[in-house]
Parts: structure tokens; sequence; C-alpha cells
């Protein structure tokens, strides 16, 4: 005891000189670069449809406002303000941000050029997983022509591929995307702490490396997407660019110069998006357009897998003789649905309430919720959309996954992904007026990749392996499946 109590100040003088050492290098690091950390204000977690619906639907001017600076740290201190579309306040900037999107690219009209960008990022996927049958075939668990493959790595790929391609157009090169890839990858899924980090500046001295990756983001981000904007800006000067982009609409967007002038008013001054805006919009779009749709593919083929019944349905249906484009195939449709509702991507759907108290006494919003006490500030409504969607009142056998809800006649069949105005029972693209303008084209994708990896492979479980792990983890904004997918693949084709 006594040798202990001789060696516990050495142990703690070591300890803080290590600590202040990580504390040099970290500032040094951050020079110049305030990084700040955010305070989480009170927060409600709001399970119940009927109150969500009456919160985002009925209430909708006091709902409106998703967080300004959505992530724990604010990744701008030190730099001039960026917004994308989600952290813009519900005003003019949002409103002309969000339908230059709407409009500009995602717009039923302009998902006509998707078909073939997807045709060919289908191709190269089915290529790279026909290699590894090739390279892998008859060993770990499989038999013959069969392989054990994870799937996540180049799903992501020509998932980005597409949305690269919507984002900065046909001049984009192969290597660009790669390192585009990377850096976004590495963002969403670095396992950095961001959550732990904001909590104490002990945290931030413990994990200096951490830190200083974080701090790195902005400029990293610039690295590989400035100079993307600048070769897009050259090509459209010689006339060369070809379809139009998302960085095109970008480039001629005039945005209110401040953001309380209505964007309808002529006299409103206006101005170009800099480019640092820019790169903010160009990773919220890459971002929301690949994280999101490749765990919503990888969930279904998860129960595909579990499920050989349902994916023998599915096959049939594709493989039938219907001259229906796979947009237009009802159980394709069905098993979609059914995958966004107990596996929605972005499970937690934010808005920051400012002035709950009045709110709550002239509506209803108090009965379904306690309040906290009225101090002024901003509350943060979270609304669980994997709780809302396994409803028991609203669903038979909620947890089960059983696709067949979203048919002719089904309890399910008229529910839409993005719910309407009289009725909530899932909502895996939010609601309201702050629903994901992405839904559309995030459908049509996990169809086209579900449905041509379910027409040229059939999927099972590994021999060696037990069930299909279900476990999730949060990546970031985003609720991925905790182990990529691992599946036995065999080629429906020779
Ligand atoms: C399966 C795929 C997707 C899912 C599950 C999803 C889900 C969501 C959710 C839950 C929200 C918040 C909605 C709310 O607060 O009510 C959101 C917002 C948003 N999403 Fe998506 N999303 C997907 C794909 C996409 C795609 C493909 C794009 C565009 C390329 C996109 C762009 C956006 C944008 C810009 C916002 C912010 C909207 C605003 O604040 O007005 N998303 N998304």
């Amino acid at each position: 005891m006594e040798e202990m109590m001789q060696v516990l100040p050495v142990a703690l003088a070591v300890f803080v000189l290590l600590a202040a050492a990580a504390s040099l290098r970290s500032r040094r690091h951050c020079a110049g670069n305030t990084l700040r950390t955010v305070p989480v204000p009170a927060t409600i977690e709001v399970r119940d449809p009927e109150a969500a619906r009456r919160m985002i639907i009925d209430h909708a001017d006091c709902f409106s406002d998703h967080p300004a600076v959505p992530f724990p740290v604010d990744l701008d201190a030190g730099h001039p303000k960026t917004s994308s579309i989600n952290s813009a306040p519900y005003g003019p900037l949002w409103r002309v941000l969000r339908c230059n999107l709407t409009a500009g690219v995602l717009h039923p009209s302009r998902l006509a050029h998707l078909a073939p960008l997807q045709r060919d990022a289908v191709e190269s996927l089915v290529a790279d997983l026909m290699l590894a049958v090739a390279a892998r075939g008859g060993r770990a668990g499989a038999g013959d022509g069969a392989a054990v493959i994870a799937v996540r790595d180049a799903l992501y790929a020509a998932v980005f591929k597409v949305v690269a391609r919507m984002c900065f157009g046909d001049g984009v090169g192969e290597r660009d995307v790669r390192a585009m890839q990377r850096t976004l990858r590495e963002f969403f899924h670095s396992g950095v702490d961001a959550r732990h980090l904001a909590t104490s500046r002990l945290a931030r001295l413990l994990h200096w490396r951490q830190w200083r990756h974080l701090v790195g983001t902005r400029g990293r981000l610039a690295k590989v997407f400035v100079p993307a904007i600048a070769a897009r800006r050259q090509l459209r000067r010689s006339n060369a660019s070809g379809v139009r982009s998302y960085v095109d609409s970008l480039l001629d967007l005039r945005v209110p110069d401040n953001d309380d002038d209505e964007p309808s008013n002529d006299t409103v001054r206006r101005r170009a998006l800099r480019d640092d805006e820019m790169v903010r919009l160009i990773w919220e779009f890459l971002g929301a357009g690949t994280e999101t749709v490749v765990a919503c593919v990888e969930w279904t083929l998860a129960h595909l897998v579990a499920h050989p019944g349902v994916q023998k349905k599915l096959h049939r249906e594709l493989s039938g003789g219907d001259q229906r484009s796979f947009q237009d195939l009802p159980y394709l449709r069905a098993v979609i649905l059914e995958s966004l509702r107990l596996h929605p991507p972005v499970p937690f759907i934010l808005r920051d309430v400012v002035g709950l108290p009045e709110i709550a006494a002239a509506t209803e919003v108090g009965r379904a919720v306690t309040l906290p006490p009225p101090d002024g500030t901003p509350v943060r409504f979270v609304f669980m959309a994997e709780d809302i969607a396994r409803d028991p009142k609203a669903w038979t056998d909620p947890e089960e996954f059983w696709p067949e809800r979203f048919l002719d006649g089904g309890e399910g069949e008229d529910v839409s992904p993005t719910p309407g105005p009289k009725e909530i029972r899932m909502m895996p693209f939010g609601a309201g007026r702050r629903h994901c303008p992405g839904a559309g084209l995030a459908v049509i994708q996990a169809k086209c990749f579900v449905a041509a990896l379910v027409r040229e492979f059939e999927w099972t479980l590994p021999a060696t392996g037990g069930g299909v792990d279900h476990t999730s983890t949060n990546a970031l904004f985003f609720k991925v499946m905790a182990l990529p997918l691992r599946a036995c693949i065999v080629p429906r084709r020779s």
C-alpha cells in the first residue's frame, strides 16, 4: 500500500505531462481554427405516430427548424459560416437551396437521365461480384460456383458512382470519383466519437488524434471538392459540359444576400455561392445520396437472405415475362418499403423548437410530452423513426419482415414512403415541410440495385455461419448494419 502511495504522484505527474504535450500538439494544429463544441439543448423523444403527426404537420410553423449545427462540433468555427439544406434555418436561404435541388436536379423529368448512369454502375457492380465468385468459388463454406462475400464495399462504390455523376456531370474521372468517395466515407465511418469529444476538454486531450482528424474535416473536403468545382467551371466555359449537373445548378444559383429577404421580392440583393458553401452542399448531396441508399439495400439483402421465400417471389416477379420497368413492380416496391419501415437509415428526425411553453399552452403538443422548465432556450424534439414505424397499434406483427402488407388489400396498401397530412404510420424520409427531397431518387436507386442483385445472384446464408446478424450501429447521422452483411452468392446465369 505504502509503495502504491509513492508511485501514485509519479504516475499522476507523467499523465499530466503527457496530456499537456498532447494539448500543445493539438493546439498547434488548430492554430487559427477555433473548433467549437455545440451544447445539446433539452431533448424530448417522440415515439407515438399521432403525436408526431400533430406536431410536424398540424403545428408546422413551430416544427420546421432543423438544428443549425446538427453535429456536436461546429466544423465551421473560425471560418465563414456555411449551410447545407438540412442545416439552413427555415427561411429564404433554405427555400432557394431546396427549390434548386428539387426543381433543378431531383425533378422526375430530370431523373430520366438517370437510367444510363444506373446501367453503367450496375454493370460494374455485377462484374465486381462475378470476379469475387471466380476468385473465391467453392471456398469459405460456399458450394461450387458460389462465394461468400461482403457486398457493402462494391455496393457503396456503385451507388456513389451514380450520385457523383449526377453531382459533377460526365466530366468527372474515375480517379476523382474514387478520391471523393474515400474522403466522404472516411468522414462518416472514421469511428471518431464526436459526441464524446464534445463532452469535455479531457476527452479531447485524451483523444487528441481523433480531435485533430475532426479539425481537418473542412480542409480535407475542400482539397477534394474545390478543384472539382473549378474543373466544372472550366468545362462550362468550353461548352462541353453535357447533361446539367447539381454543381452546374449551384454555379448558376443566386441566393439572398440576407436571410431575412424573401426570394420572391425582386428588389432583394442576391449573390453567387462561395466555393466553401458549394463544398458544404456537395458534401450533403453525396453523403445523403449514398450512405442512406447503401444502408437500405444492405438491410434489404439481409432480409432476403433470412427469408428465402420472399427472395424467390421477388425473383419470380423480376424474371417474369412482364415487360414493365422495375419501377412499376409491386412486390419489389413492397420489399423496399418493408425494409425502410423496419430499418429507417436516418433513425432520428430532429426539430428545434423555440418558445415551447407558449406553443404548448396554445396547442395540444403539451399533452404528448413532458415539458422542460420554461427557460426560453430551444428544445430539441427527436422523432424516433424506428419506434414510430413499429407501433403495434398500426401494424400486425410489427417486428416481422412481411412485404405482403404493402400489396393491394394489405394493411399498408395506402402507405407511401413520405406520409401525407392525415396519418403517419412510418416516416423513413421524415415528414412535413422538411421531409427528405431525395425520397423519389432514393427509392428508384434502392429498387434498381436490389433488382439487379437478385436478378443476377441467389443470396443465401453461408454454410459455415449462424443466421443473419441484425445488430445495428450509428454512423454519425445514419443507422447501418453493425457488421457488413456476409452472404453466399451464386450467379443465376452461367
Ligand atoms: C434511403 C435514402 C434516404 C433516406 C432514408 C433519407 C432520409 C432523410 C430524412 C429522415 C431526412 C429528414 C427529414 C425531416 O426532417 O423531416 C432527410 C433530409 C434530407 N435529405 Fe434525405 N434520405 C435519403 C436519400 C436522400 C437523397 C438521395 C438525397 C439527395 C440526393 C437526400 C437529400 C436530403 C436533404 C437535402 C435533406 C434536408 C431537407 C431539408 O432540410 O429541407 N436524401 N432525408
